[in-house]
């Protein structure tokens, strides 16, 4: 049994304390934007964070986070107000979606620790991988959900919220959360 917390819920899993968090979070959790990619630690599809840390889900057992705060997409934000998501819906960034939620997650990390990157700290810190390759698009992203968290982007609004209400109230934005 393995006690943590995720997206400010605690949670009390009955599973192995060898279990992948990844497959928690999925199977015992219904978190399905945690996704599954190479299952290996390669391609970061699979990054939440842990503690405030980006790590890859399917590399970190629930056993080893006893204690630990975890936050995957789904708790980012309740109203997809967080500057990368801000970013990302701006310059639509994903193609078919796959990986993305893993690299908003890497990216949210690093700019609550990197408020600033530069290039070459990007690529240091986002390894994550595309097959759509959309990285000139995450690139443009990072550096638009810097200045965003400066200066509100007039983003679309989301698929399921009336234009007219979102005309009238462009959602705040607020820093990365620490
Ligand atoms: Fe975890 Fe690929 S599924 S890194
Ligand atoms: Fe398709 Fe990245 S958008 S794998």
């Amino acid at each position: 049994m393995t006690r943590f917390t995720v997206n400010d819920e605690p949670v009390h899993y009955k599973m192995d304390p060898a279990t992948p968090l990844l497959w928690a979070l999925r199977d015992a959790s219904n978190l399905t934007g945690t996704k599954y990619g190479c299952g290996v630690g390669q391609c970061g599809a699979c990054t939440v964070h842990v503690d405030g840390v980006a790590r890859r889900s399917c590399q970190v057992t629930i056993g080893a986070i006893e204690g630990s705060f975890v936050t995957t997409i789904e708790g980012l934000t309740d109203d997809r107000s967080h500057p990368v998501q801000q970013a990302w819906v701006a310059e639509s960034v994903p193609q078919c979606g796959y990986c993305q939620s893993g690299i908003i997650m890497a990216v949210a990390a690093l700019l609550a620790h990197t408020p600033d990157p530069s290039d070459a700290q990007i690529d240091a810190a986002i390894t994550n991988l595309c097959r759509c390759g959309t990285y000139p698009r995450i690139r443009r992203a990072i550096h638009r959900a810097v200045a965003a968290a400066r200066e509100p982007i007039a983003a679309a609004p989301p698929p399921d919220i009336d234009p007219a209400d979102a005309a009238a109230a462009v959602p705040a934005l607020t820093p990365p959360k620490k």
